[in-house]
């Protein structure tokens, strides 16, 4: 890099960061935004989150896509399904992507997040119109008969215990920015209605 000097502010107090993620946006050359994925095992939200990641990558857009069976993984490997670990997961996450937001990225989270209080949490977090809750509205019959990892069956049989949708709550979004029926939408149908809602 050739780097040019810059006027740091004479006071200049150690942990308050010169750049503004306004700053960084505008280098970017984008609008930061977090699009948070809601709805059951199975709805089709990881499906939907990685093409919107690809498409958005595709058209230059900078984004990162936080998904809940990989941070499960990793940074949120010491919590389970509990009402209060699935709290935690969502508060870790919505911190993490709103560190990702002010630095200028499009992040676009995938989580069951199955209680309000708990994405009401993360809405807060941000700028008003920085978060965007998409909620997949796939009806249950349609997710079990997808099984995709047979987790409803094993919990059907009792083998999972707190099942989001069979033996654990699903809390419905009121007022989601966009809500998609991945038993009626094809998956660029859905990408499609999320890019509306990003021009807004
Ligand atoms: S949450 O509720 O938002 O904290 O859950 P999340 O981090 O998205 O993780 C959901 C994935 O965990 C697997 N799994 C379960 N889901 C629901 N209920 C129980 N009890 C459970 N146990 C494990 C499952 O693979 C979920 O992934 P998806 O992609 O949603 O199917």
């Amino acid at each position: 890099y050739e780097l040019k000097d810059i006027d740091l502010p004479s006071n200049a107090v150690w942990h308050r960061c010169t750049v503004s993620s306004a700053d960084r946006a505008e280098l970017m050359q984008q609008t930061p935004r977090c699009i948070w994925l809601t709805g059951l095992s199975g709805a089709g939200k990881s499906t939907i989150a990685n093409a919107l990641d690809a498409t958005l990558h595709a058209n230059g857009i900078k984004s990162f896509l936080l998904d809940g069976d990989n941070v499960r993984h990793g940074l949120n490997k010491d919590l389970g399904m509990t009402e209060s670990d699935r709290a935690e997961n969502i508060r870790r996450v919505g911190e993490v992507a709103k560190l990702m937001v002010d630095a200028g990225l499009v992040v676009i989270c995938a989580f069951i997040s199955p209680y309000k209080r708990d994405r009401q949490m993360v809405r807060s977090v941000f700028d008003h119109g920085q978060f965007i809750e998409a909620y997949l509205d796939t009806p249950l019959s349609v997710c079990e008969n997808r099984d995709p990892k047979g987790l409803y069956k094993k919990a059907r049989a009792g083998m999972i215990k707190q099942f989001t949708g069979i033996s654990d709550p699903y809390e419905v979004p009121e007022n989601p920015e966009v809500v998609l029926d991945t038993s009626k939408n094809s998956v660029a149908e859905s990408v499609k209605v999320i890019l509306g809602a990003l021009s807004h």
